[in-house]
């Protein structure tokens, strides 16, 4: 995909569809989003005239050359990659979001976290993990590095906090658009001077190659989903070195006390992140969970 590639430049163009003229209000919102939180992003807003079909999102992703967003009739916001329309779809979780608890999710097995905890998600992505983490009563925040998909999030909390079942869960949430190693040199800089560390749990759920989802000799593991998909022509898996700067940061700014822990999510088959072997693992048939303790 060479249109997402051009986006290194300062400033990410992106094409906004919106579907009815009742949503210049809608259009007008997020931009305040954009501008709020200073995100690198021009939209360029675009009234639909015609129906989308799947026939037409695909020629109009292979001729456009700025990411494409869409504004359907629910103001939920989409990202159009490949002709399908990608979206965090915070309701779609609602069950597992309400059910979610040690039993059922082995993130929060991991995790050990309390309503108290003050947890980082360093690597958000759609959001899905930071709602089940949330659904503890902790406060996350969720840093992303890419500003669409920090755009993405950030459009579906104002669309959910609108609603009445979910408005305390998105208080707890907090999107902040940067690179996690930045964050976690801020946070460190502070509690150094600070002389307190005060973050319980970080969680790492960084890229990996496409290929590492199923073990390459028996084929068993995860499909790769349409999410992962999308994400995949945005941001590669990190280095090596990369990798390894990840855990020694999430490791530096969680304190000492407690259960205090990092937790990295994996495809069940794939190496360890950095080489480094975890203090304990969790795994199902798809996804491993290493916790590093402090
Ligand atoms: C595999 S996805 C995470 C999926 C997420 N756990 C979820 O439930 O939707 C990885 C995300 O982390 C972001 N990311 C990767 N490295 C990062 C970093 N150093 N700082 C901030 N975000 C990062 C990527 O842009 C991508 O959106």
């Amino acid at each position: 995909m060479t249109h997402i590639q051009q986006a290194s430049s300062l400033f990410m163009y992106c094409q906004l569809f919106y579907a009815s003229e009742l949503q210049h209000a809608q259009v007008t919102a997020l931009q305040a989003l954009i501008d709020q939180h200073q995100l690198p992003i021009v939209l360029n807003p675009e009234l639909l005239t015609e129906k989308l079909t799947q026939k037409r999102r695909q020629q109009l992703c292979q001729l456009s050359i700025q990411p494409l967003l869409l504004l359907d009739n629910n103001n939920a916001l989409s990202w159009l990659s490949d002709g399908l329309s990608v979206a965090p779809e915070w309701d779609k979780l609602q069950r597992r979001v309400v059910s979610a608890g040690r039993k059922s999710e082995l993130l929060l097995q991991a995790a050990k976290i309390t309503s108290d905890s003050a947890v980082i998600d360093a690597t958000a992505g759609f959001g899905h993990d930071s709602l089940i983490l949330a659904s503890t009563g902790a406060q996350i925040i969720m840093l992303e590095q890419q500003p669409l998909m920090a755009l993405l999030l950030l459009a579906e909390q104002q669309r959910m906090s609108q609603l009445a079942n979910w408005q305390k869960l998105m208080t707890r949430l907090q999107i902040i658009n940067t690179d996690a190693l930045s964050y976690f040199e801020m946070v460190n800089n502070q509690s150094v001077s600070e002389n307190n560390k005060t973050v319980d749990v970080v969680y790492l759920d960084p890229m990996f190659p496409e290929d590492s989802y199923q073990d390459r000799k028996t084929g068993k593991g995860a499909k790769v989903g349409k999410h992962m998909q999308a994400l995949h022509q945005l941001a590669r898996p990190p280095t090596v070195d990369e990798e390894q700067q990840l855990l020694q940061g999430a490791l530096a700014v969680v304190g000492h006390n407690g259960s205090r822990r990092v937790i990295v999510k994996r495809p069940q088959f794939a190496p360890l992140l950095a080489n480094q072997s975890p203090s304990e693992s969790w795994h199902n048939e798809a996804v491993r969970f290493d916790g590093y303790f402090v």
